[in-house]
């Protein structure tokens, strides 16, 4: 049965290779959706900044401000909730979680540069779960690639179909606007940074005498011959190859201008799907279940000194929260009620008394939540999704103070919770290694370590760059890897062995040797 609540919900992400424009064209959906006066209004969480000193002075900021981590509106009769994503490639693993709370994404392409290395890692997580996907091919002012070349890169190189929906007559200094496609319309460019209109002039079809008074003949032409040859490749869209993942709708425009953003913000809204149903270790939950389940998908860490509790970000799969109602916290195995949840519309936080399938609560916590933990009204149930991917990087940690050797250990335990880094430990010793997608992680660790826990550490690197999780339906062959290849084992935060290796060729040789062993490169193989 459908509830009016879930149908108007539209939960996504945005994301993008840095700099391809992600945050810009984030304002300009609050900007439309007028959850937002004026541009740059959003913080810029970019973090492109390499120095630790100013990411870390980022990182306070959004420790304090943590409303940019979800932003939601309303728009036409639906609520949007857009989550934050970290523009820095060291974080990528906290995108990929983020991924695990979305129902549909924007992926913004830079018409410039085309698909790159980030684009490509965020589109594979995307394929895991058949997200649905639009693109967006941004900074059409600028001298970028040709439209068709960029089509085919899309196609080649994300692995996914694609259906363009506008398309643009001329780029950068011969930008005219685009031509949408099934709307039959002509949207005009003008470059202006602050307007959240566009002239849009309706036509009947590309014979309409109209596009004579805008286009010349020239362009006419060009338009035609462009559009003939997609409607003989891409065809019209087809909403259900969108919905399991395997089309992505392209559009073209330019963020900073505003052009663009309003027929792929309208499409979104007819298109993308809310909340549906949600797979659980045991059985699927569907949204319009009666009774509540959510999971924590993201916990971020208060950076005030003052308050050492954390926010556990919580997506709500089924059901209704409530405010003061005992939640089962399903690997605790004990009830829990929130006094102060928070909900996030704009950048505001306000105390949220309910809450549906697709919103985001803020949880204050003091130490009860993992990163994957569920909630639910009893039953004993656990949200699948959020798997970890292979650390790049890997580090032994040393103590330096053995005076704070307990704060230490808290310190990694609560940091690893949080996800800013995995932790593996090593036999004999209890040899931590810290493992991360990002040199810059070691240096909040420390940072934070310091700051947050009065310990000290340095970080002795290791050779490893690879982690591939192990099992064997046969515990006398699982055991004898673990024992023949013990300076490669380690054990993960859920104590489940994992073999690390200096490269593929150490894997390969592994696997060679151990064929009844199973090899996987996220945590999520079960
Ligand atoms: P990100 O979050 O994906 O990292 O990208 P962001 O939106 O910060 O955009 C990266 C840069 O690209 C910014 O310039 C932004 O102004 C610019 N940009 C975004 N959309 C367009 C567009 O449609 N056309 C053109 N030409 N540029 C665009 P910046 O100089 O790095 O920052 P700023 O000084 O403008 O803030």
């Amino acid at each position: 049965m459908s509830n009016p609540e879930i149908d108007k919900r539209k939960t996504f992400a945005i994301i993008s290779h840095p700099d391809a424009g992600k945050t810009t064209l984030t304002e300009k959906f609050l900007l439309f959706g007028g959850a937002i006066n004026t541009a740059g209004a959003v913080k810029r969480n970019k973090a492109n900044q390499n120095t630790t000193s100013d990411f870390m002075e980022i990182e306070k900021q959004r420790g304090i401000s943590v409303a940019t981590s979800v932003m939601g509106f309303e728009y036409k009769g639906k609520r949007i909730n857009i989550l934050d994503t970290p523009g820095h490639k060291d974080f990528a693993e906290d995108t990929y979680r983020t991924l695990s709370a979305v129902d549909s994404v924007i992926l913004v392409v830079d018409s410039v540069k085309g698909v790159e290395e980030q684009t490509q890692k965020l589109m594979e997580v995307c394929r895991m779960r058949n997200t649905p996907v639009i693109i967006f091919i941004n900074k059409m002012d600028r001298e970028g690639k040709d439209s068709f070349d960029l089509l085919d890169e899309l196609e080649n190189s994300l692995k996914i179909s694609v259906c363009p929906q506008s398309w643009p007559i001329g780029q950068g200094y011969t930008f005219k606007g685009v031509y949408n496609i099934y709307a039959n319309q002509l949207n005009l460019f003008e470059p202006d940074k602050a307007k959240v209109t566009e002239p849009v002039i309706q036509v009947k079809n590309l014979q309409d005498d109209l596009l004579k008074q805008y286009l010349k003949e020239k362009e006419l032409d060009k338009l035609s011959g462009d559009l003939e040859l997609i409607e003989g490749i891409y065809g019209p869209l087809d909403t259900e190859m969108y919905l399991e993942g395997l089309l992505a709708p392209v559009f073209f425009g330019s963020a900073i201008n505003n052009f663009g953003i309003r027929e792929l913000l309208d499409t979104f809204i007819n298109i993308a799907p809310s909340p549906s149903t949600r797979e659980a270790e045991t059985r699927v939950v569907e949204a319009t279940e009666k009774n509540f389940t959510g999971f924590v998908f993201k916990i971020h860490a208060n950076l005030d000194p003052n308050h050492r509790d954390r926010i556990a970000f919580l997506r709500i799969c089924s059901g209704k929260f409530e405010r003061n109602k005992f939640f089962y916290h399903t690997r605790l195995e004990k009830k829990l009620k929130f006094s102060n949840p928070m909900d996030f519309m704009a950048n505001e936080k306000s105390l949220v008394e309910e809450a549906w399938p697709g919103d985001v609560v803020g949880l204050y916590d003091s130490g009860n939540f993992k990163i994957g933990d569920t909630l639910t009204e009893g039953e004993k149930l656990q949200f699948k999704g959020i798997p970890r991917f292979s650390p790049e990087i890997f580090k032994e940690v040393e103590n330096r103070d053995p005076m704070k050797t307990k704060q230490l250990e808290k310190g990694i335990q609560q940091l690893t919770e949080e996800g800013v880094a995995q932790l593996f430990v090593q036999q004999p010793g209890n040899r931590k290694i810290i493992g991360t997608v990002g040199e810059l992680q070691f240096e909040v660790i420390s940072f934070r370590l310091e700051n947050e826990y009065g310990a000290k550490c340095a970080f002795r690197p290791l050779t490893f760059r690879k982690s591939s999780w192990i099992t064997c339906s046969d515990k006398k062959i699982l055991q004898d890897i673990i024992y023949r290849r013990a300076s490669n084992i380690a054990y993960d935060k859920d104590s489940n062995p994992v073999f690390l290796a200096d490269n593929d060729w150490a894997i390969n040789l592994a696997k060679r040797d151990f064929p009844e062993v199973e090899f996987f490169t996220t945590s999520e193989f079960k």
